[in-house]
């Protein structure tokens, strides 16, 4: 039998790639998407804060899909749910929206099903949803994690953030598609830029583990999509060169971008003012918040 009760979870934004790490690094930053879900006679979908007025209220909900991909795993019939979505994670921005509304979707279903799916099985119907699983794992995991798929299944291992480390986002006012910033990248790397690729993602997750956040500026390089991407994001070569010279421990573009992320050793102002400025110059009006890397995933509230 259905019972009436409302199940609310929060998930994080996530910062995906750091740099290198395209595809297998992410991280979880405190701003936070909130999903109430319960049973209902029909299905109903209110969407509260960002997205509010481009966010899908039919079967195309994301948050939607995920529930049923847990009833459809469960062998049970969709059941009619009511969604509220209260949202503080700009959409399509590469702060990990959808991969919270993947996350977000399944963790309530699961939880109105009576928890039957473990971790294992959500964080892998997760990545089957949103293709890769960069973002999907440190929102459902939390902290810093490195997600690995193989023969069809996530392997993974999840550490906490460096305690000083801290992050300054500049949010540009347009939005970039991920499918976009994604078909602009070449089909094939030579050698030499997969090993320049290869070297600093081992070093972000060493330097990482073992707090070295002097190594976080060459860590952070990359040649495999930012410079592919740049085109699509004006002021991105700028941005990153001005916020590293202002003090940031590396800049880089946040998942597939718009926004750009700033490691800082703690929070830098002067960071985000530069950042702003620089983006002003290229013509893009941006917001800058000040996250901080945290160690909770998905919450059940
Ligand atoms: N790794 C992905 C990309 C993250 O850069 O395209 C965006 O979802």
């Amino acid at each position: 039998m259905q019972s009436n009760q409302q199940v609310i979870v929060s998930v994080p934004a996530t910062t995906a790639n750091l740099g290198p790490g395209f595809d297998c690094l992410g991280m979880a930053l405190d701003l936070y998407n909130q999903i109430y879900m319960s049973f209902a006679p029909s299905t109903t979908i209110e969407v509260e804060g960002q997205g509010a007025n481009e966010i899908k209220r039919d079967e195309e909900n994301i948050v939607w899909q995920a529930a049923r991909r847990v009833f459809t795993e469960l062998g049970q019939p969709m059941p009619g749910i009511a969604i509220k979505l209260v949202n503080q994670i700009p959409t399509s921005r590469g702060l990990g929206s959808s991969a919270a509304a993947i996350v977000g979707g399944l963790v309530a279903a699961n939880n109105l099903a009576g928890n039957k799916l473990s971790q294992d099985t959500l964080l892998a119907l997760a990545t089957e949803m949103e293709g890769h699983p960069d973002n999907v794992a440190p929102a459902l995991l939390g902290g810093i994690v490195i997600s690995v798929v193989s023969e069809g299944k996530v392997h993974y291992l999840r550490i906490d953030p460096p305690e000083e480390l801290s992050t300054v986002v500049a949010i540009p006012d347009f939005e970039l598609s991920t499918q976009a910033a994604r078909e602009v990248l070449p089909r094939q790397v030579s050698l030499q830029d997969a090993i320049f690729n290869l070297s600093r993602s081992a070093l972000m997750v060493g330097a990482l583990c073992q707090k070295r956040l002097d190594l976080l500026t060459v860590a952070a390089q990359d040649v495999l999509h930012q410079p592919h991407r740049a085109p699509l994001v004006p002021g991105l070569v700028q941005v990153i060169e001005n916020a590293n010279r202002a003090g940031a421990l590396s800049v880089m573009l946040s998942g597939a971008g718009p926004t750009v992320i700033a490691f800082t050793h703690n929070f830098q102002k002067e960071v985000a003012g530069v950042m702003e400025k620089t983006f002003l110059e290229a013509g893009v009006i941006c917001q800058t918040k000040n996250l901080k890397p945290i160690v909770d995933g998905a919450v059940i509230l």
